[in-house]
């Protein structure tokens, strides 16, 4: 059974499929928690379902490093096999990656390489693309730069409003992160192999 902590900032949405599927006993995966980086709306999904919760606000620091040392440390009292960014939005410093890598993956927004950052969405209709998408990768020092694991593509419908747009990929994402996180858990993906 692979443990996993998974690391939010907003409405959590991709993190509900996580809590949906791994209450099948049959999934072999298990969230022993769930932390952000503010008081996100979407903890109420883990308070929901039994799971606890931390937060760890950057406000509170007097720098990056220090919030992601407590951060870690939270992290490493669950002691999980993985840690799943789903939705955290802040850029964590090298040595926070360097202590959980290869085991942290990211979901985002786009089809990597194409559109990584904090607005992936209105990238992708500002620069005119006509499909886009979602991707799961390895957390790097990068910004979104880590080995891609798996992706899925939507058309983008003319005229459409970014928040449309999120919501479909959300869509997407949703069975995306759950699937992946199956696979590794069943060991069809290897994070180390992935990552060398
Ligand atoms: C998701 O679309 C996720 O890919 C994105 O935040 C959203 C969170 O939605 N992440 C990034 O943009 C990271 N760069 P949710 O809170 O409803 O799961």
């Amino acid at each position: 059974m692979l443990s996993i902590v998974v690391l939010i900032s907003g409405s959590g949405s991709n993190l509900r499929a996580l809590l949906e599927a791994c209450d099948n006993p049959l999934f072999p995966a298990k969230i022993l928690a769930v932390g952000a980086d503010n008081p996100a709306a979407g903890l109420a999904h883990a308070e929901q379902f039994g799971v606890p919760t931390f937060v760890v606000e950057p406000g509170l620091f007097d720098s990056r490093e220090n919030w992601a040392e407590v951060l870690l440390r939270n992290l490493e009292y669950h002691k999980p096999d993985l840690v799943v960014l789903a939705g955290f939005m802040k850029v964590l410093p090298a040595g926070f990656v360097a202590a959980l890598s290869p085991n942290i993956i990211n979901l985002h927004p786009s089809l990597l390489p194409a559109f990584p950052g904090a607005h992936a969405v209105r990238d992708a209709l500002s620069a005119g693309a006509d499909a886009t998408g979602a991707t799961v990768h390895i957390v790097d020092a990068g910004v979104d730069t880590g080995p891609i694991l798996a992706q899925r593509e939507i058309a983008i419908p003319t005229g459409i409003s970014e928040s449309d747009l999120h919501e479909q990929i959300k869509t997407i994402e949703r069975s995306l992160i759950v699937e992946v996180v199956s696979q590794i858990a069943e060991g069809k993906l290897n994070l180390s192999e992935r990552s060398s």
